[in-house]
């Protein structure tokens, strides 16, 4: 059966217009003003309202095995509780463990995604390098259609590279004319810092913001944009120029020492893509000083900044300087976070978000004017599609586009709250945000899989999304 979305309020990354959209067998058939459609189509009244394509998630770890632990909601949990929330594709990250062989993990991801109700697409992390690993990047880039790799300059002796490996890894990619997505943070030096907080008897979860601060962040940050020229440099037997080194996109970027970096390599030309998160543009360090253990649901890697960084994001996001807002979705119950309660080390890095980010953005973006109706597609979802291969298929409202729609009703408030969320844990670090406006329809791949507070989501009705 098609369906058919009247008089809705069309907005994409370069239009606004209204009209309405058949969508028939999973993809847009048909856009233009009162439609003809056949007996039977389902038919949703979009006055009143916006019509988004469908959110992109470009960071999640659903059930990331990580620090002893698995992250708390499922390829199913966490992939409806986007669907609630207004995003219908997710790009997650397999993560071998180190030593462990690529492919292996390909398969552990592949099969713990099947449970998925809408579509997602793979990152590959690369957590330590030989001739095997390189020769699996290639398999993996070729084959199954992983065009992005993965590399984390933090957790050191765990998932984490040292700089040679680093540098192999963004040679591998630029022979094969992939992307290299990192994590930035020096790992040794956090290390370090870690140990003399532990040492003097610091532990408690605000330390955890205090052995990561920002000018570590954007130590890395510049030096995994310096050592992508390496991988230009020297191929033809000359030097190349900034523009001809690896791309790399810049996951969850928090501070303006990062942002600083980014603007300095762009300004010589370089490819620098960034992205940041909800939680870094709409929260501050103060809530580490939350009592009685509550800050830990606030660790996460980089950590939240003091007052100061989120403005200067903001302003990164409505000068076009920010490409995309993910959530680095990573929950942990607080019994999983209790793991840590006498030494913050240990307590699991990561939040949930995935529910809130389209709301958030909408209501803390758009209704603040931070940013325009167009930008709001643009960083959730329009351009996640097209640094990642996913786009005129996903980010998109165009004839052929797949029919994944969000149908944004711009009236009324709503509180957020771990009571009332899809999300499987027991926190909700935007506890209390207001919220402006409101998800009312999800169609996911032509099917209406949310409406009106109704999740009608199907385990396993996702699709592995194979870019090219
Ligand atoms: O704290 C975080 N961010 N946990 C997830 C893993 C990562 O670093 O992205
Ligand atoms: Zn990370
Ligand atoms: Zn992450």
């Amino acid at each position: 059966m098609g369906l058919v979305i009247r008089n809705g309020t069309i907005v994409t990354a370069v239009d606004q217009y209204v009209s309405d959209v058949f969508c028939e067998d999973g993809v847009i058939k048909a856009i233009g003003k009162n439609l003809d459609v056949p007996a039977g189509t389902q038919v949703v009244d979009g006055s009143g309202q916006y019509v988004f394509p469908g959110g992109i998630d470009a960071h999640t770890h659903m059930e990331l095995p990580f620090m002893g632990t698995t992250s708390s909601d499922d390829f199913y949990t966490g992939t409806a509780a986007g669907v609630a929330g207004g995003t219908t594709t997710i790009i997650d990250f397999i993560i071998p463990g180190r030593n462990q062989n690529l492919l292996e993990a390909r398969d552990f991801w592949m099969n713990n995604a099947k449970k998925a109700v809408s579509d997602y697409a793979f990152h590959m992390a690369v957590t330590w390098f030989s001739d095997q690993v390189k020769k699996d990047m290639e398999h993996v880039y070729r084959h199954d259609g992983i065009q992005s790799f993965k590399i984390f300059m933090a957790y050191r002796g765990a998932i984490g590279v040292d700089d040679v490996e680093l540098v192999q890894v963004l040679d591998t990619a630029h022979s094969l004319g992939a992307l290299v997505t990192s994590h930035c943070e020096h790992g040794d030096a956090v290390v370090a810092l870690q140990t003399r907080l532990a040492g003097s008897g610091k532990l408690e979860p605000k330390h955890h913001a205090m052995s990561r601060p920002a000018y570590l962040e954007g130590e890395a940050t510049n030096r995994v944009i310096q050592l992508a020229r390496v991988a230009s440099d020297g191929r033809n037997g000359h030097m190349s120029t900034a523009s001809e080194a690896q791309p790399v996109y810049i996951v969850h970027l928090t501070c303006k020492e990062s942002m600083d970096a980014v603007y300095r390599a762009r300004a010589e030309g370089q490819r620098v893509l960034v992205e940041t998160c909800p939680q870094y543009l709409l929260l501050d360090d103060s809530v580490y000083e939350k009592p009685d253990f509550e800050g830990a649901a606030y660790v996460m890697s980089p950590p939240i900044r003091p007052k100061g960084h989120q403005e200067y994001l903001w302003n990164a996001i409505s000068t076009g300087a920010i490409q995309h807002v993910a959530t680095d979705l990573c929950p942990f119950t607080m019994q999983q976070k209790a793991a840590g309660k006498d030494d913050f080390r240990k307590i699991p890095n990561g939040a949930a978000g995935i529910e809130n980010r389209m709301n958030l953005l909408y209501s803390y973006g758009v209704a603040k004017k931070r940013i325009t109706l167009q930008q709001y597609v643009d960083v959730t979802s329009t351009q996640a599609a097209k640094i990642f291969g996913l786009y005129p298929k996903k980010g998109a409202i165009a004839v052929g586009s797949d029919a994944d729609l969000v149908l944004y009703d711009p009236k009324g408030t709503s509180k957020i709250s771990a009571k009332t969320h899809h999300q499987r844990v027991d926190r909700n670090i935007f506890e209390g945000f207001e919220l402006e406006g409101k998800v009312a329809t999800t169609v996911v791949n032509g099917r209406v899989q949310w409406q009106d507070g109704d999740l009608r989501v199907e385990r396993g009705a996702g699709r592995y999304l194979k870019r090219c």
